[in-house]
């Protein structure tokens, strides 16, 4: 059975996008099967994955039944353009407009060991439908002041879905993102988050860096464009790969990161 976790905060920036490429990435390399759906009109995660801009169909085409989920699928990713905000419209009005994802997942159960999903900047229908899918979430928190607050209102639409839909959709933790562990901003934010959410909080912090753009720009992962930024996002796989029960998986990870640091 696939595990499908889904990566979200309150607004666009906290690298969520960034986050998913990653840690699909290294989760795959370390030999699990990843499916990696993109769950924004912007398209961000297709294009860092290099998806061709033109491939159909996507996922609005997916979530408005115009297509079979297998056929959405380019090199383990199902990718999304600007026409997922009329899909997103178009379902609104329809009966079961929160569980189009979780069926469309369904086809996958058995061809992929983890399904990750990129979501919107906004906590609105797609990232409901996200959590209803998910059995897992993944908040990305910016690292400043607001973190809190954002991490928190991420909170109360996973509490939303806990309640409903979803009731076994667990919160696997909070990644502090594009730090700079050297200013006393970033170590005070980082201090407040772990006052509230204890060891939901990842240890693994990722630096700030402004390779990250350029890697996105590239389509070329960090890893390869720096391996020695690399290390963050390899780290933050361990650690959740631990949080999921996947030892294999971790050891292999695990392995990697001592070679690179060799
Ligand atoms: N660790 C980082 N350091 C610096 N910039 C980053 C980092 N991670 C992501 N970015 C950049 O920040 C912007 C937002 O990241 P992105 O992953 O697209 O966030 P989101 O999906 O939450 O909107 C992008 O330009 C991205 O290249
Ligand atoms: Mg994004």
């Amino acid at each position: 059975m696939a595990l499908t976790i889904a990566v979200l905060s309150q607004k666009g920036g906290t690298g969520k996008t960034t986050a998913v490429r990653h840690l699909a990435g290294a989760f795959r390399e370390a030999g699990l099967r990843v499916l990696s759906v993109d769950l924004d009109p912007q398209g961000n995660l297709s294009d860092y994955f290099d998806v061709d801009p033109e491939a159909e169909p996507t996922i609005g085409d997916v979530l408005t039944g115009r297509a079979r989920p297998e056929d959405a699928v380019r090199d383990d990713v199902i990718p999304a353009n600007l026409s997922l905000a009329e899909a997103e419209l178009a379902l609104a009005g329809k009966m079961g407009r929160e569980l189009a994802l979780r069926k469309a997942l369904s086809t996958f159960a058995d061809d992929y060991d983890v399904i990750f999903v990129d979501c919107p900047p906004a906590l609105g229908l797609l990232t409901v439908n996200a959590l209803v899918a998910a059995d897992f979430a993944l908040i990305s928190a910016e690292a400043q002041y607001f973190a809190l607050q954002g991490v928190e209102q991420a909170l109360e639409v996973i509490e939303l879905a806990r309640d409903s839909l979803n009731p076994g959709l667990e919160w696997l933790g909070v990644l502090f993102n594009i730090a700079d562990m050297r200013t006393v901003h970033s170590r005070e934010a980082f201090a407040a988050l772990r006052e509230h959410v204890g060891d939901r909080l990842l240890d693994q912090t990722v630096r700030q860096s402004i390779a990250y753009a350029e890697s996105a720009e590239r389509a070329i992962p960090i890893y390869e464009h720096r391996p020695d930024l690399g290390a963050d996002y390899l780290a933050v796989a361990e650690e959740l790969l631990r949080r999921l029960g996947l030892e294999q998986a971790r050891r292999n990870v695990s392995e990697r990161l001592a070679a690179a640091s060799a």
